[in-house]
């Protein structure tokens, strides 16, 4: 099974755009709902876009608002990505708030704090954000906790600030590192990347550019979920492993074989898992991202596991849900322990959120009988013809129109 690009690295590549005049091709794109809707807003404020296949064609020399309004934001809180970029291109930009997602809030301090550290203003206004900015200045930004969207922000506000600012305690995460090595490529100064400090240059323009992103490390690991909870044996072709070090090493402890290329990951399991405890943290550590995974695959292993999540405390949306097809699970604050049972009993659940989403359709995969999961748009935000590509694999599973959108 091919792995598509990275979602979480397309959704900053692409505002990044806006940094500069003039078309910017970027290769393996994956065709989702969020990449989507993240088109539109763009198309919105003047970008002509194209998305042939896999490379999507971002063109920005006509565009003529620096405002994301509200029914886009709402969609999708990796909108709040065009701040940075707004205002370090045009000095100005009107962002609507974002507001909490499935499983809770989600701030945006750390965000704007660093866009005020730049020397933009700030109010809210009416549920958006006003940042103005003559020009941006360059400034030594701590930020309390690693966050990947403010850091994402942060970088590409700074790449035309005036003088040298420094981003301290970023986040590491690939899709990060993909961002930064793309604005290089539009003609950034930018030091440290992949580290937890960055160093930016800042330049009077920057020139469009070509990139081929990264492939989603999250995506190939839910695959791997799917494929160690039923017992199979799948090879995942164009994916990193070296950016699911720590993931790895888990599904090794549960119990499945994993052989590693340069671009391949090859899983076996029998299915008869070990339980294994799993606590998520800012990359490289577990993502919080494969949390809901781990936990469907961990609702039929052998002996009882134990799942904290340190960056959501309340992603745990997909617990009543796990526990309609029979799962055991008890839920005390950030922290949920799982007790295998024999197996799991086919039922209708309901998708609240993306990895939510893809818990229950493994959930589906382990349980005697057929389960129906609803309101499948949420799988499709973060998964490119999950169906289609779990079909080919060996899974019994098909997209069928409900009433339940
Ligand atoms: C990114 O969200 C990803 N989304 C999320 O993936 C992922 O779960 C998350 O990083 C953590 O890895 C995209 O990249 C589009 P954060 P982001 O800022 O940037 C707190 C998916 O499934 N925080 O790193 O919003 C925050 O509440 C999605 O693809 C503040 O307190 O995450 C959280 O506890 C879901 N203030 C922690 O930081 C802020 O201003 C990490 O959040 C920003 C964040």
């Amino acid at each position: 099974m091919t792995v598509s690009g990275a979602k979480n690295a397309s959704l900053a590549l692409m505002p990044a755009t806006l940094l500069a005049a003039g078309p910017c091709r970027l290769a393996n794109t994956p065709r989702l709902r969020d990449i989507s809707t993240m088109s539109t807003l763009l198309e919105t404020m003047g970008v002509d876009i194209r998305h042939p296949g896999t490379t999507i064609e971002l063109d920005t020399a006509h565009v003529h608002s620096q405002e994301a309004p509200y029914e886009m934001v709402k969609k999708m809180r990796a909108s709040f990505y065009v701040l940075g970029p707004l205002l370090g291109r045009y000095g100005h930009a009107r962002v609507s708030y974002p507001g909490g997602c499935a499983w809770g809030p989600r701030p945006v301090d750390l965000h704007l704090r660093a866009m005020e550290a730049l020397g933009a203003e700030i109010t809210i206004e009416g549920g958006y954000v006003i940042a103005r900015a003559d020009r941006l200045r360059g400034a030594e930004i701590q930020f309390e906790i690693s966050s990947v969207g403010a850091t994402g922000n942060a970088l590409m506000a700074a790449v035309l600030a005036q003088g040298s600012t420094v981003l301290r305690n970023a986040a590491v995460e690939p899709e990060i590192t993909q961002l930064a090595h793309f604005l290089r490529r539009m003609g950034a100064h930018i030091d440290g990347i992949g580290t937890n400090c960055l160093t930016i240059e800042g330049v009077d323009d920057l020139h469009p550019a070509d990139d081929s992103n990264i492939p989603d490390r999250i995506e190939a690991g839910t695959f791997l979920a799917a494929a160690a909870a039923t017992g199979g044996n799948i090879t995942l072709e164009n994916v990193s492993h070296e950016h699911l070090t720590a993931v790895l090493e888990l599904f090794r402890r549960a119990g499945c074989d994993i052989s590693v290329t340069e671009n391949t990951i090859t899983l076996q399991s029998d299915g008869a898992l070990t339980a294994i405890d799993a606590t998520t943290a800012i990359y490289p550590g577990f993502p919080t991202d494969m949390q809901a995974q781990w936990m469907a695959m961990m609702a039929t292993a052998n002996g009882s596991s134990v799942i904290t999540d340190t960056v959501y405390f309340d992603r745990f949306n997909h617990v009543p849900e796990l526990q309609r097809l029979g799962a055991r699970i008890d839920v005390t604050k950030n922290t949920a322990t799982v007790h295998g049972v024999e197996t799991l009993t086919g039922a209708t659940v309901m998708s609240t959120d993306l990895r939510a989403s893809a818990s229950l359709i493994i959930a589906g995969l382990i349980a005697r009988g057929s389960s129906e999961v609803l309101r499948v748009y949420h799988i499709d935000r973060g998964y490119e013809a999950i169906e289609l590509k779990l079909r080919n694999l060996g899974a019994d599973i098909q997209r069928v129109d409900s009433e339940d959108y």
